[in-house]
Protein backbone atom coordinates (compact mmCIF):
# COMPACT_ATOMS: atom_id res chain seq x y z
CA UNK A 1 0.00 0.00 0.00
CA UNK A 2 1.90 3.14 -1.25
CA UNK A 3 -0.69 5.56 -2.54
CA UNK A 4 -4.63 5.84 -1.82
CA UNK A 5 -4.23 5.53 -5.78
CA UNK A 6 -3.31 1.98 -5.06
CA UNK A 7 -6.63 0.80 -3.56
CA UNK A 8 -9.49 -0.09 -6.03
CA UNK A 9 -13.01 1.17 -4.78
CA UNK A 10 -14.29 -2.42 -3.87
CA UNK A 11 -10.71 -2.49 -1.57
CA UNK A 12 -11.64 0.71 0.22
CA UNK A 13 -15.28 -0.05 0.81
CA UNK A 14 -13.58 -3.79 2.00
CA UNK A 15 -11.19 -1.89 4.49
CA UNK A 16 -13.86 0.34 5.95
CA UNK A 17 -16.01 -2.66 6.90
CA UNK A 18 -13.61 -4.70 8.36
CA UNK A 19 -12.07 -1.52 10.39
CA UNK A 20 -15.43 -0.90 11.40
CA UNK A 21 -15.98 -4.57 12.59
CA UNK A 22 -12.46 -3.88 14.78
CA UNK A 23 -13.16 -0.89 16.03
CA UNK A 24 -16.66 -2.63 17.44
CA UNK A 25 -14.55 -4.70 19.02
CA UNK A 26 -11.70 -2.67 20.59
CA UNK A 27 -14.01 0.52 21.29
CA UNK A 28 -15.95 0.82 24.53
CA UNK A 29 -19.63 1.62 24.74
CA UNK A 30 -18.40 5.27 24.70
CA UNK A 31 -16.66 5.14 21.56
CA UNK A 32 -13.41 6.85 22.74
CA UNK A 33 -12.06 4.15 25.39
CA UNK A 34 -10.12 1.35 24.29
CA UNK A 35 -11.20 -1.62 25.93
CA UNK A 36 -8.96 -4.65 25.49
CA UNK A 37 -11.60 -7.70 24.93
CA UNK A 38 -14.79 -5.87 25.38
CA UNK A 39 -17.75 -7.35 23.15
CA UNK A 40 -18.90 -4.98 20.95
CA UNK A 41 -20.39 -6.67 16.95
CA UNK A 42 -16.67 -7.61 15.76
CA UNK A 43 -15.97 -8.65 19.48
CA UNK A 44 -16.74 -12.49 18.83
CA UNK A 45 -13.51 -12.02 16.49
CA UNK A 46 -11.31 -10.76 18.99
CA UNK A 47 -10.51 -14.16 20.49
CA UNK A 48 -8.70 -15.45 17.26
CA UNK A 49 -4.94 -14.00 16.17
CA UNK A 50 -5.31 -13.90 12.40
CA UNK A 51 -2.13 -13.22 12.13
CA UNK A 52 0.03 -15.37 14.36
CA UNK A 53 3.47 -16.90 13.63
CA UNK A 54 3.45 -13.79 10.99
CA UNK A 55 6.19 -11.22 11.57
CA UNK A 56 5.76 -7.31 11.01
CA UNK A 57 8.76 -4.91 10.83
CA UNK A 58 8.44 -0.80 11.69
CA UNK A 59 10.44 1.01 9.97
CA UNK A 60 10.09 4.75 11.03
CA UNK A 61 13.25 7.26 9.55
CA UNK A 62 10.58 10.11 10.98
CA UNK A 63 9.86 10.52 14.33
CA UNK A 64 5.95 9.63 15.01
CA UNK A 65 3.87 9.04 18.03
CA UNK A 66 0.29 7.92 16.54
CA UNK A 67 1.51 6.10 13.28
CA UNK A 68 4.25 3.88 14.88
CA UNK A 69 2.31 3.05 18.09
CA UNK A 70 -0.63 2.26 16.15
CA UNK A 71 0.79 -0.30 14.00
CA UNK A 72 2.31 -1.79 16.85
CA UNK A 73 -0.54 -2.25 18.49
CA UNK A 74 -2.73 -3.41 15.76
CA UNK A 75 0.13 -5.97 14.76
CA UNK A 76 -0.08 -7.32 18.18
CA UNK A 77 -3.67 -7.63 18.20
CA UNK A 78 -3.56 -9.44 15.20
CA UNK A 79 -1.17 -12.19 16.83
CA UNK A 80 2.04 -10.78 14.68
CA UNK A 81 5.59 -10.52 16.00
CA UNK A 82 6.35 -7.04 16.01
CA UNK A 83 10.02 -5.71 15.45
CA UNK A 84 10.35 -2.04 16.20
CA UNK A 85 13.59 -1.12 14.24
CA UNK A 86 15.33 1.54 16.19
CA UNK A 87 16.76 3.39 13.08
CA UNK A 88 19.21 5.98 15.35
CA UNK A 89 20.70 2.82 16.56
CA UNK A 90 21.02 0.89 13.27
CA UNK A 91 23.21 0.62 10.62
CA UNK A 92 21.36 3.67 8.79
CA UNK A 93 24.02 5.93 11.13
CA UNK A 94 27.01 3.91 9.56
CA UNK A 95 25.76 5.58 6.31
CA UNK A 96 24.06 2.25 5.46
CA UNK A 97 21.59 2.86 1.60
CA UNK A 98 18.11 2.65 1.71
CA UNK A 99 18.22 0.15 -0.43
CA UNK A 100 20.77 -1.92 1.50
CA UNK A 101 18.89 -1.82 4.48
CA UNK A 102 15.43 -2.59 2.75
CA UNK A 103 17.12 -5.64 1.50
CA UNK A 104 19.33 -6.45 4.68
CA UNK A 105 15.46 -6.60 6.44
CA UNK A 106 13.69 -8.25 3.95
CA UNK A 107 16.44 -11.06 3.52
CA UNK A 108 14.78 -11.80 7.23
CA UNK A 109 11.64 -12.91 5.44
CA UNK A 110 9.21 -10.71 7.50
CA UNK A 111 5.45 -10.94 6.06
CA UNK A 112 5.16 -7.02 5.94
CA UNK A 113 6.95 -3.81 6.24
CA UNK A 114 5.89 -0.58 7.51
CA UNK A 115 7.75 2.53 6.86
CA UNK A 116 8.10 5.92 6.93
CA UNK A 117 10.42 8.48 5.20
CA UNK A 118 11.27 11.64 4.82
CA UNK A 119 11.86 11.62 0.37
CA UNK A 120 8.35 11.29 -1.11
CA UNK A 121 9.64 9.02 -3.10
CA UNK A 122 10.53 6.33 -0.50
CA UNK A 123 7.57 4.35 -0.63
CA UNK A 124 7.10 3.55 -4.03
CA UNK A 125 11.03 3.09 -3.82
CA UNK A 126 10.48 0.56 -1.11
CA UNK A 127 7.96 -0.95 -2.01
CA UNK A 128 9.84 -2.37 -5.63
CA UNK A 129 12.78 -3.24 -3.80
CA UNK A 130 10.78 -5.63 -1.11
CA UNK A 131 9.34 -8.97 -1.42
CA UNK A 132 7.27 -8.66 1.72
CA UNK A 133 3.76 -6.90 1.80
CA UNK A 134 4.54 -2.97 2.44
CA UNK A 135 2.79 -0.34 4.11
CA UNK A 136 3.48 3.41 3.24
CA UNK A 137 3.44 5.11 6.99
CA UNK A 138 3.96 8.56 5.49
CA UNK A 139 6.23 9.13 2.60
CA UNK A 140 7.94 13.15 2.76
CA UNK A 141 5.08 15.63 1.54
CA UNK A 142 3.54 13.15 -0.46
CA UNK A 143 1.35 10.18 0.46
CA UNK A 144 0.09 8.83 4.10
CA UNK A 145 -2.91 6.36 3.23
CA UNK A 146 -3.85 4.95 5.95
CA UNK A 147 -4.18 8.24 7.77
CA UNK A 148 -6.79 9.11 5.15
CA UNK A 149 -8.38 5.86 5.42
CA UNK A 150 -8.58 6.18 9.19
CA UNK A 151 -9.79 9.70 8.77
CA UNK A 152 -12.49 8.52 6.32
CA UNK A 153 -13.61 5.38 8.86
CA UNK A 154 -13.54 7.83 11.64
CA UNK A 155 -16.03 10.62 9.64
CA UNK A 156 -18.51 7.45 8.71
CA UNK A 157 -18.55 6.27 12.58
CA UNK A 158 -18.37 8.74 14.54
CA UNK A 159 -19.01 12.13 12.47
CA UNK A 160 -21.75 11.02 10.37
CA UNK A 161 -23.96 9.94 13.27
CA UNK A 162 -23.29 12.79 15.03
CA UNK A 163 -23.90 15.01 11.93
CA UNK A 164 -27.22 13.08 11.47
CA UNK A 165 -25.77 11.70 7.96
CA UNK A 166 -26.18 8.73 6.45
CA UNK A 167 -22.38 7.80 4.75
CA UNK A 168 -22.19 4.25 3.07
CA UNK A 169 -23.73 3.97 0.49
CA UNK A 170 -21.75 1.85 -2.23
CA UNK A 171 -21.05 4.08 -4.82
CA UNK A 172 -20.25 7.99 -3.54
CA UNK A 173 -20.72 7.05 0.38
CA UNK A 174 -19.54 10.19 1.26
CA UNK A 175 -21.96 12.17 -1.12
CA UNK A 176 -23.71 15.37 0.42
CA UNK A 177 -20.68 15.48 2.95
CA UNK A 178 -18.22 19.00 2.72
CA UNK A 179 -15.33 18.85 4.43
CA UNK A 180 -12.55 21.79 4.92
CA UNK A 181 -8.76 21.24 5.20
CA UNK A 182 -7.24 23.95 6.82
CA UNK A 183 -3.41 24.80 7.06
CA UNK A 184 -0.39 23.90 5.41
CA UNK A 185 -1.60 22.14 2.78
CA UNK A 186 1.67 22.39 0.51
CA UNK A 187 3.45 20.42 2.09
CA UNK A 188 1.03 18.14 3.99
CA UNK A 189 1.40 14.17 3.04
CA UNK A 190 -1.71 13.93 5.15
CA UNK A 191 -4.18 16.55 2.68
CA UNK A 192 -2.93 14.70 -0.07
CA UNK A 193 -3.75 11.56 0.74
CA UNK A 194 -6.78 13.12 2.34
CA UNK A 195 -7.47 15.07 -1.07
CA UNK A 196 -7.48 11.96 -2.88
CA UNK A 197 -9.19 9.40 -0.85
CA UNK A 198 -12.59 12.06 -0.07
CA UNK A 199 -13.10 13.24 -3.56
CA UNK A 200 -13.46 9.51 -4.44
CA UNK A 201 -15.80 8.98 -2.11
CA UNK A 202 -17.70 11.90 -2.69
CA UNK A 203 -17.39 14.77 -0.70
CA UNK A 204 -17.10 17.71 -1.43
CA UNK A 205 -13.51 19.74 -0.77
CA UNK A 206 -12.91 23.25 0.43
CA UNK A 207 -9.46 23.58 1.02
CA UNK A 208 -8.08 26.66 3.05
CA UNK A 209 -4.91 28.53 3.54
CA UNK A 210 -2.64 31.45 2.58
CA UNK A 211 -1.22 31.58 -0.61
CA UNK A 212 2.05 30.76 0.04
CA UNK A 213 0.43 27.36 2.19
CA UNK A 214 -1.78 26.40 -0.83
CA UNK A 215 -0.71 27.59 -4.33
CA UNK A 216 -3.91 27.76 -6.68
CA UNK A 217 -2.50 24.31 -8.41
CA UNK A 218 -4.38 22.53 -6.12
CA UNK A 219 -7.57 23.84 -7.87
CA UNK A 220 -6.85 21.46 -10.54
CA UNK A 221 -7.68 18.61 -7.80
CA UNK A 222 -11.56 19.10 -8.36
CA UNK A 223 -11.18 21.21 -5.57
CA UNK A 224 -12.68 24.74 -4.00
CA UNK A 225 -9.02 26.53 -2.77
CA UNK A 226 -9.94 29.49 -0.48
CA UNK A 227 -7.55 31.93 1.20
CA UNK A 228 -9.41 33.01 4.25
CA UNK A 229 -11.67 31.12 6.61
CA UNK A 230 -14.74 33.48 5.71
CA UNK A 231 -14.54 32.76 2.36
CA UNK A 232 -13.68 29.09 2.95
CA UNK A 233 -15.87 28.22 5.44
CA UNK A 234 -19.09 29.40 3.24
CA UNK A 235 -21.04 27.30 2.59
CA UNK A 236 -20.62 25.67 5.61
CA UNK A 237 -18.89 22.60 5.74
CA UNK A 238 -19.86 19.59 8.41
CA UNK A 239 -15.67 18.80 9.14
CA UNK A 240 -13.42 20.88 9.33
CA UNK A 241 -10.12 19.27 8.93
CA UNK A 242 -6.96 21.75 10.84
CA UNK A 243 -3.37 20.96 9.68
CA UNK A 244 0.00 21.47 11.38
CA UNK A 245 2.65 23.87 10.15
CA UNK A 246 5.10 21.59 8.45
CA UNK A 247 8.35 23.68 10.30
CA UNK A 248 10.56 20.88 10.24
CA UNK A 249 10.52 20.21 5.68
CA UNK A 250 11.78 22.54 3.25
CA UNK A 251 11.09 26.47 4.28
CA UNK A 252 7.99 27.85 2.34
CA UNK A 253 8.90 31.09 0.49
CA UNK A 254 6.38 33.99 1.66
CA UNK A 255 4.58 31.65 4.32
CA UNK A 256 3.35 33.68 7.17
CA UNK A 257 4.96 33.62 10.55
CA UNK A 258 3.13 31.85 13.33
CA UNK A 259 1.97 34.51 14.64
CA UNK A 260 -0.17 35.58 11.69
CA UNK A 261 -0.70 32.16 10.47
CA UNK A 262 -2.79 31.65 13.80
CA UNK A 263 -4.28 34.83 14.15
CA UNK A 264 -6.42 34.43 10.44
CA UNK A 265 -6.49 30.85 10.09
CA UNK A 266 -6.56 28.87 13.65
CA UNK A 267 -9.57 26.75 14.20
CA UNK A 268 -11.80 28.88 16.99
CA UNK A 269 -14.75 28.59 18.88
CA UNK A 270 -15.09 31.92 17.54
CA UNK A 271 -14.51 31.05 14.14
CA UNK A 272 -16.69 27.91 14.15
CA UNK A 273 -19.45 29.59 15.69
CA UNK A 274 -19.47 32.41 13.05
CA UNK A 275 -19.10 30.02 10.37
CA UNK A 276 -19.84 26.70 10.77
CA UNK A 277 -21.72 26.35 14.47
CA UNK A 278 -22.57 22.48 13.56
CA UNK A 279 -19.08 21.54 12.22
CA UNK A 280 -17.05 19.05 14.06
CA UNK A 281 -13.18 19.21 13.78
CA UNK A 282 -9.92 16.76 13.26
CA UNK A 283 -6.69 16.88 12.77
CA UNK A 284 -4.28 14.10 12.16
CA UNK A 285 -2.13 15.66 15.10
CA UNK A 286 0.73 16.58 16.93
CA UNK A 287 -1.28 19.74 17.13
CA UNK A 288 0.35 23.03 17.64
CA UNK A 289 -1.88 24.39 20.19
CA UNK A 290 -3.32 27.51 19.61
CA UNK A 291 -2.13 27.85 16.17
CA UNK A 292 -3.71 25.65 13.67
CA UNK A 293 -6.76 24.64 16.54
CA UNK A 294 -7.43 26.81 19.89
CA UNK A 295 -7.35 24.50 22.89
CA UNK A 296 -11.28 24.99 23.91
CA UNK A 297 -12.13 23.55 20.30
CA UNK A 298 -9.18 20.70 20.70
CA UNK A 299 -10.55 19.69 24.42
CA UNK A 300 -13.79 20.37 23.30
CA UNK A 301 -17.05 18.78 22.14
CA UNK A 302 -16.70 19.06 18.51
CA UNK A 303 -12.83 17.54 18.77
CA UNK A 304 -12.66 14.41 17.00
CA UNK A 305 -8.75 13.94 17.58
CA UNK A 306 -8.74 11.50 19.65
CA UNK A 307 -11.30 8.95 17.95
CA UNK A 308 -9.23 9.36 14.99
CA UNK A 309 -6.10 8.33 16.94
CA UNK A 310 -9.06 4.96 18.36
CA UNK A 311 -9.93 4.47 14.86
CA UNK A 312 -6.30 4.21 13.77
CA UNK A 313 -5.93 1.08 15.39
CA UNK A 314 -9.06 -0.05 13.80
CA UNK A 315 -8.16 0.98 10.08
CA UNK A 316 -4.64 -0.30 10.61
CA UNK A 317 -5.71 -4.13 11.94
CA UNK A 318 -7.75 -4.49 8.89
CA UNK A 319 -5.09 -3.16 6.42
CA UNK A 320 -2.14 -5.30 8.00
CA UNK A 321 -5.36 -8.24 7.79
CA UNK A 322 -5.68 -7.52 3.92
CA UNK A 323 -2.20 -7.72 3.09
CA UNK A 324 -0.88 -10.53 5.35
CA UNK A 325 -4.01 -12.40 6.80
C1 LIG B 1 1.15 13.52 10.48
C2 LIG B 1 2.35 13.01 9.74
O1 LIG B 1 3.37 12.70 10.34
O2 LIG B 1 2.21 12.93 8.55
N1 LIG B 1 0.88 12.92 11.68
C3 LIG B 1 0.36 11.65 11.70
O3 LIG B 1 0.81 10.74 11.04
N2 LIG B 1 -0.72 11.46 12.48
C4 LIG B 1 0.94 14.96 10.40
C5 LIG B 1 1.97 15.89 10.94
O4 LIG B 1 3.10 15.53 11.24
O5 LIG B 1 1.64 17.07 11.02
Amino acid sequence: LVTVGDLSDAAIAALLRRASEHADGLLASDGKTLASGAAGEGGSRLGTKPLAGRSVVLLFFEDSTRTRASFDLAAARLGAHVVNLDVDRSSVSKGESLADTLLTLDAMRPDAVVMRHRWSGAARFASRHLRAAFVNAGAGTRSHPTQALLDALTIRRVAAPRLDMTLDSDTQPFAGLRVAIVGDIRRSRVARSNIALLTRLGAELTLIGPPAFLPQRFGLLGVRVAHSLEDGLRPAPQVVYALRVQREREPTPGAPSVEAYAERFCITEAALDRWCPEALVMHPGPVNRGVDVSVEVLTGPRSLVLDQVAHGVAMRMAILESLVG
